[in-house]
């Protein structure tokens, strides 16, 4: 390890901006940037903090969910996302809005035994010391279960040659991954005690006990074009729906863009979107073969879609509570609760696949996108605030666009605004 590594993370994070700029040779405009974005907060958050990493912020309109309209906010870089949610928001909300039960939410907690000799014997003695095992769950973490929550449910599975003790836990309005952790290790703990090898203690992000549904009908006339008629739209949409599951390759492409959408609303809401993430592609993959999250189907005079994930989101707990941003969030969405979260989180995806479906079956992807993209471009090669529509105006009239053309355009503006 370099000199400088050394002891890094017990520095103050001004002395490690100013370490850091000196091995790197970073400049003093470097470290100006770093110092302008720090904060308090991400110092506390995380080791060999240096700077506040910034990402857009804007809100989904026109959702409607389970009857209540919602304005959603989204944290993304991706410069379409957040116009494709709008957009797929409105044709729904316009036939009716989504339809998001709320469902029950159970973490998993996952303690799984290695080396066992008699696997039949220990799962039947498992299986008598279930009410003991939720016991032990529960005293680890009192306070849960004087919310009302805790340990409720215990499965006890057999993957391969192993044992695996899946404990159900309702951690109420929190994140709570903390939480099934504490008492997954006091459990392992025990059955470490009792003189089994305990491999794991650990939360699963396979919360299939967490997932969300949200449905929609779209009536034929919202989702025409002025190409298209509605009818062929919702047709096409229903084949590439098809496509999705029975192709994997389509498939990961097709939960892509739905997770556009719901990683962009589990940033901007505080969740472990990574946690989101991998769920919901383990899911995607729950009889062996991967499939696309959601499915679109023609009836009658309507195109009907389903999405099925698992969303065990919270309200509470991680860093929902102390960044400000994030408290903010949920005052702009009104979102009080984990299940209207979910209900929410799983709408939004419905609404952004919708509207990649629809944008992909009639102009193609790339008319939307490049529009938006051509914003980020222009800021690319250096377009000011002031310049960039004027250099969006002018790429927009050229068949070819790249960051070269973009380049030379902003020259030939201030080239024109220099001979005035
Ligand atoms: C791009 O970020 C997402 C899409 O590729 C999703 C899809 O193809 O369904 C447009």
């Amino acid at each position: 390890m370099s000199d400088w590594q050394h002891g890094f993370y017990k520095l103050a994070a001004e002395e490690r901006r100013q370490r850091l700029a000196k091995a790197r040779q970073l400049s003093m405009d470097d470290t100006t940037v770093l110092a302008n974005t720090s904060s308090d907060l991400g110092d506390e958050l995380v080791e060999n903090y240096l700077t506040d990493y910034s990402l857009p912020e804007g809100v989904a309109l026109n959702l409607t969910v389970n009857d209540k309209p919602y304005v959603v906010p989204m944290v993304i870089e991706e410069p379409s996302v957040i116009a494709a949610a709008s957009n797929g928001a409105h044709r729904v909300s316009r036939s009716g809005g989504f339809t998001a039960p709320h469902q029950q939410r159970l973490l998993v907690g996952q303690v799984v035994l290695d080396q066992v000799t008699d696997v039949d014997k220990t799962v039947a003695w498992l299986n008598s010391q279930q009410d003991r095992i939720l016991a032990i769950a529960n005293e680890a973490h009192p306070s849960m279960q004087k919310r009302g929550g805790g340990a409720k449910t215990m499965t006890v599975r057999t993957p391969g040659d192993f044992i695996s003790i899946d404990l159900g836990i309702d951690v109420c309005q929190a994140m709570g991954a903390n939480s099934v952790n504490t008492m997954a290790e006091a459990v392992g703990n025990w059955l470490s005690d009792q003189g089994y090898h305990v491999i794991v203690a650990i939360l699963s992000n396979l919360a299939t006990q967490s997932l969300q549904t949200a449905k929609c009908e779209i009536a034929f006339a919202n989702l025409a074009t002025a190409e298209m008629a509605g009818a062929e739209v919702a047709h096409r949409i229903a084949r590439l729906s098809d496509l999705a599951q029975v192709d994997p390759f389509r498939a990961a492409t097709h939960n892509k863009g739905i997770m556009n959408g719901i990683d962009a609303v589990m940033i901007a809401s505080g969740n472990d979107w990574r946690a989101i993430e991998s769920g919901a592609h383990a899911y995607a993959t729950r009889d062996g073969h991967y499939r696309g999250l959601s499915t679109w189907t023609v009836e009658g005079d309507h195109l009907r879609g389903e999405i099925s994930l698992p969303l065990p989101v919270g309200v509470v707990g991680g860093s929902i509570g102390l960044n400000k941003m994030t408290k903010l969030n949920y005052k702009i969405s009104g979102i009080k609760s984990a299940e209207e979260l979910a209900a929410v989180t799983a709408s939004v995806g419905l609404a952004q696949n919708l509207a990649a479906l629809r944008a992909l079956t009639t102009t193609g992807i790339q008319a939307g996108h490049m529009k938006l993209q051509y914003r980020s471009l222009a800021a690319s090669v250096g377009a000011s605030p002031a310049e960039i529509p004027l250099v969006v105006a002018q790429l927009k009239k050229e068949k070819h666009v790249d960051q070269a053309l973009a380049r030379q355009v902003l020259a030939a503006i201030r080239k024109d605004g220099a001979d005035e």
